[in-house]
């Protein structure tokens, strides 16, 4: 086995080569002179089982298209198996049609990522599980929810209470909840008045708790400081964010810290300044059992 970094993704790559004791290979990835994206591997993969990392967020396109290239290669090469390791893979949100015409691209990405070469998908809070159905080959949608409940277990918070923006996410904040045997709701909004509406916990009290909104993906951050709001006004003690994939500029997470957030722990899903938590081995554990 050998594991592939594509550029998006070389700190993740090299900590699941890392987690599997297996050699990696950092393809040659440059430009012509016109912007086109050019990819090379310079290793013998003729029988190998190669397992491709790249996530697709920003820059998304050219992410994406260096993967369809990295698997290409690999193929051309002679690899007798290609694992395509997509952490974070981009339109998984935008896979319903909201007016007509409007083109939703997963379906295409799943297939343009088939086509190109992949024998199995891997992937990492996915939000939608529907676009795994877009796949004919092997695909798993992993969770990083306990590697982010254990986390938080260390930081010893006071009381805490796990919470999600919504009730979808209720099974995600009562999978983290579990790592540190803490209560969990979501948020609500109540009609007050014909025309005032709150939003408040569905059930527990934030007051003097440490509070963790949890979600799978922050990009705006506008979940996220709207509920920062709330819960200030409900005297929570401390406000922390646990995410998956942390899509975000770093003007908005200043201002996501401005609305009261303690600090924000993400994973490498998307490799940034506040992937604290490494998705490494999960990933090394589901290539390890076959899946
Ligand atoms: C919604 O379904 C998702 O779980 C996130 O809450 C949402 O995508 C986050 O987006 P934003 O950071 O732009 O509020």
């Amino acid at each position: 086995m050998i594991i592939i970094a594509g550029s998006a993704s070389p700190k993740l790559a090299s900590r699941v080569a890392k987690q599997l004791k297996c050699p990696i290979l950092n393809p040659e990835i440059k430009r012509f002179p016109d912007g086109e994206l050019y990819v090379r591997l310079d290793a013998k993969l003729e029988g190998k089982h190669v397992v491709i990392v790249q996530s697709t967020h920003h820059p998304q396109n050219d992410n994406l298209i260096e993967l369809f290239l990295l698997l290409d290669a690999a193929k051309d090469l002679g690899a007798r198996h290609v694992t395509a390791t997509v952490p974070y893979l981009i339109s998984s949100r935008q896979d319903k049609l909201f007016k007509p015409g409007e083109s939703t691209g997963t379906h295409t990405i799943c297939k343009l990522i088939e086509h190109a070469g992949a024998d199995d998908f891997l992937t990492v809070d996915m939000q939608n599980d529907r676009v795994i159905q877009n796949f004919s080959i092997p695909t798993y949608n992993l969770t990083a929810t306990s590697l982010l409940g254990q986390y938080l277990d260390k930081l010893k918070l006071q009381d805490p209470v796990i919470l999600g923006i919504d009730q979808g996410s209720l099974e995600r904040v009562r999978r983290v909840a579990a790592e540190l045997n803490a209560n969990y709701d979501y948020l609500v909004k109540r009609k007050v008045t014909q025309k005032k509406i709150t939003t408040q916990p569905k059930h527990l009290e934030v007051a003097k708790r440490d509070v963790v909104l949890v979600d799978d993906i922050i990009s705006t951050g506008g979940n996220i400081i709207e509920a920062t709001r709330i819960l200030r006004r409900q005297r929570a003690r401390k406000i922390y964010v646990a995410c998956t994939h942390p899509a975000v500029t770093e003007d908005t997470l200043q201002k996501i810290l401005k609305a009261g957030v303690q600090s924000v722990i993400a994973t490498d899903t998307i490799e940034h300044r506040t992937s604290l938590v490494s998705v490494a081995p999960i990933i090394a554990g589901a290539i390890q059992q076959g899946f």
